[in-house]
């Protein structure tokens, strides 16, 4: 039963000040700035220092103070966060308890970490979609953040370029006004048969940290690159196609396109094969790298404040990631 609709109240972001340019990198490793605009068309990432407290929370909190502003809100206002990070602050408590302590907010709201990587902001989207239709909450904060300098192996070429730090808040509250905002559908699915293409698989319970994972630097992310690529692509395409479908839509229906912001050339082959327009595709991945569960959020902010996404546009969001989670929606601002 649908009580309410979902509105995106607010939104912010937050990006670490220190830039790493590819120029950079490559004193780091064997590559280039050529390498890693042509097969990614990224420039720069930003890196977390852990002095300014640039943890998952403190980027957090900055992005969610941000977005409480925007929404018109308190920070007693908040019911329920839900927090996505693929590495959070720490093992336990959930980041979503250590942002509410930052946050100051004292009305004991839920507080949950959902963990599907870089599709874990829109799995959130979902839930919180269903946690508003249903009136289980009125206001939620969604977070999307990742400290990705934290799993990355700086000295693997193959992956250490690819990732930034960085986090955005959404603020979702339910309305029930005629012409608001809504969440038109959603899709949300995963492939396990592929699930070791992009993993960490040391330092957790199956596999505690020892001197020898250590001596071997077997602590980071491993990844085969062209396995997530094609099922990137692949899933992400199907996914949209199955939404404008279901809800006999058209390209033409769709205002601006926000992709989970991994790589230029996955983006613009998904965009080849939905034959969407790319001026109406939305990207900063040029400028921060993949920040996993935090590009869409970011993404979506920065298309907001600047005034290319306006109320009573429709947007079409779409993601994948480590498990491998994949997920899209459509909503209309
Ligand atoms: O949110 C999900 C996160 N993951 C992803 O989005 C990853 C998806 N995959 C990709 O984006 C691409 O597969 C990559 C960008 C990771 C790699 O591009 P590719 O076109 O699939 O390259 P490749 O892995 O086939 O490697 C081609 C060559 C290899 O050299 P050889 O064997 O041909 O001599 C690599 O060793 O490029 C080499 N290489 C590099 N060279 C310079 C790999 N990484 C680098 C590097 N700089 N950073």
């Amino acid at each position: 039963m649908q009580l309410y609709k979902t509105k995106i109240q607010g939104t912010g972001k937050y990006h670490p000040d220190k830039v790493l340019t590819n120029d950079e990198l490559s004193k780091m490793v064997d590559t280039s700035d050529e390498w890693i605009t042509q097969r990614t068309g990224i420039k720069e990432r930003r890196i977390s220092d852990l002095e300014k407290e640039e943890y998952p929370s403190g980027m957090a909190e900055r992005a969610a103070r941000q977005a409480i502003e925007n929404a018109g809100w308190t920070v007693d206002d908040v019911e329920c966060i839900l927090f996505a990070t693929t590495i959070p602050d720490m093992m336990l408590p959930n980041t979503a308890s250590q942002l509410q302590a930052r946050l100051g907010i004292t009305n004991q709201c839920a507080c949950l970490d959902i963990n599907a990587a870089c599709t874990g902001w829109l799995y959130g989207f979902q839930m919180a979609n269903s946690l508003i239709q249903t009136g289980v909450y009125k206001k939620i904060l969604l977070v999307g953040t990742e400290m990705a300098s934290g799993f990355n192996n700086w000295q693997d070429r193959s992956t250490c370029v690819l990732f930034g730090d960085g986090s955005g808040v959404t603020a979702l509250e339910a309305t029930d006004a005629d012409g608001d905002s809504f969440v038109i559908d959603s899709i949300m699915g995963s492939d396990s048969s592929k699930r070791m293409a992009l993993a960490m698989p040391n330092g957790a319970a199956m596999s505690p940290i020892t001197h020898e994972i250590l001596d071997n630097r077997e602590q980071y992310i491993t990844m085969d690159g062209q396995v997530v690529f094609k099922s990137a692509v692949k899933t992400m395409a199907s996914h949209c196609a199955t939404l404008l479908e279901r809800n006999n839509m058209t390209l033409d229906d769709i205002d601006w396109f926000i992709p989970h912001q991994a790589n230029l050339r996955i983006i613009e082959t998904v965009g080849k094969l939905l034959k969407f327009p790319s001026e109406r595709v939305i990207t900063n991945v040029q400028k921060y790298a993949n920040t996993s569960s935090a590009t869409i959020p970011t993404a979506m902010h920065e298309a907001i404040a600047d005034g290319r996404i306006k109320r009573g546009q429709t947007i079409m969001l779409a993601a994948f990631g480590a498990g491998l989670t994949s997920g899209a929606a459509i909503l209309q601002f």
